[in-house]
């Protein structure tokens, strides 16, 4: 698959391909940016170590500040969005986005989808910002019986 390492103009924030070496680091944020809807471990390991997933961590010195992982689903010429997060500190700078662009051109599918909770308002907005439209709604999908917003962009 193709990897690249992405430097940030005017920032010490980096962006590279990640991998099972970086398993606690994405634990960590993960822990910060979904107090809610933590993963199993092996879930956080499949998205790491998967073929047919693309992943892409950012790095301040040498810290975990932003992950993205997605999913190809080659058969139904799809990708899902797994999961996308930036450290509260970094937010609003256009981290989320430049990672979520990366994934998407990376998996190169022409048809690219995902859920979010529907009070995920700074989410959404960065999706609909970012191309999606909302397509359907999966009800009391995440935990506390929150329903999903599913969201769809044509590549
Ligand atoms: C959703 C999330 C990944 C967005 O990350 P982010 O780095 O803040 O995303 P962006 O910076 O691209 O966009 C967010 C805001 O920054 C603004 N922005 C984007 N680029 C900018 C720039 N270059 N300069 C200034 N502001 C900018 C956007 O306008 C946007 O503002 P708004 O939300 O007020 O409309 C982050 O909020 C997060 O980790 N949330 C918790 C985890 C989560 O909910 N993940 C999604 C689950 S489906």
């Amino acid at each position: 698959m193709n990897s690249k390492i992405v430097k940030i103009p005017g920032s010490r924030v980096e962006i590279s391909p990640a991998s099972w070496r970086d398993l606690n680091a994405a634990r960590q944020l993960e822990k910060i940016c979904f107090p809610q809807d933590g993963w199993p471990i092996l879930d956080m390991i499949g998205v790491l170590t998967f073929p047919q997933t693309v992943r892409y961590k950012a790095t301040l010195d040498d810290n975990m500040v932003g992950f993205v992982a997605g999913e190809i689903r080659r058969i139904q010429s799809t990708a899902w969005i797994a999961t996308i997060s930036v450290h509260p500190d970094l937010r609003g700078e256009g981290l989320g986005s430049k990672l979520l662009k990366l994934c998407e051109n990376e998996m190169g599918m022409p048809k690219i989808k995902l859920s979010v909770r529907v009070s995920n308002q700074k989410a959404i907005e960065m999706y609909r910002r970012n191309g999606y439209v909302d397509v359907g709604r999966w009800e009391n999908y995440y935990k506390g019986k929150e329903d999903a917003l599913v969201m769809e962009k044509l590549m």
